[in-house]
């Protein structure tokens, strides 16, 4: 490197700095992006700390569907009472299944007592 740049006049070792600095940018900000992709959202199909758990076999109501839909509905609906969160905790368990994606986005906290009764208090806190 250093008998190269030798050979080249002050300018165009100045330049070559530059593009050597620019070049290292570029790279650490892919290496950022890159990295970034890995934090883990709230979701069921995607393993991860904050992946959403439904019981293995658990049917999936026909109100769910669209998911995507049901996302954004379901806290309408519990709030106009059109369904209880007793229903839900029969397929869901709240620490698992709800506050994982709640406390994700600042939503309330998902708790009853019934649901200690049906899950047991397996991570009460939910970690
Ligand atoms: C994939 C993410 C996700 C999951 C899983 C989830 N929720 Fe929600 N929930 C939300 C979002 C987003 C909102 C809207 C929050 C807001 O507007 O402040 C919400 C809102 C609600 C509300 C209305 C709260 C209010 O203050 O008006 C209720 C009730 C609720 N959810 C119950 C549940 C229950 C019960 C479960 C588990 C069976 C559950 N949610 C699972 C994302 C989720
Ligand atoms: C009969 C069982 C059952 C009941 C009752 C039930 N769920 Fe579910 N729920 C499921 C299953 C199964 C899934 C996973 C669906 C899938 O794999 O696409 C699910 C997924 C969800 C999701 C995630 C959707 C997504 O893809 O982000 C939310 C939110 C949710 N349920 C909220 C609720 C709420 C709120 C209630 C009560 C009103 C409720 N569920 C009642 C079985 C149930």
């Amino acid at each position: 490197m250093g008998k190269i740049l030798g050979m080249i006049g002050p300018r165009a070792k100045k330049k070559a700095w530059r593009y050597l600095g620019l070049l290292l940018i570029g790279i650490a900000n892919w290496a950022m992006i890159l990295g970034c992709e890995k934090v883990s959202k709230p979701e069921i199909r995607n393993p991860g700390p904050l992946q959403i758990e439904v019981p293995a076999g658990a049917a999936v109501p026909e109100y769910h569907v669209p998911a995507e839909k049901w996302r954004v509905v379901h806290g309408r609906a519990i709030n106009l009472r059109d369904f209880s969160e007793k229903e839900c905790i029969l397929c869901h368990n709240p620490q698992t299944g709800c506050q994982k994606c709640h406390r994700y986005v600042g939503g309330k906290e998902i708790k009853l007592a019934e649901a200690l009764i049906l899950w047991g208090s397996r991570e009460r806190d939910g970690r």
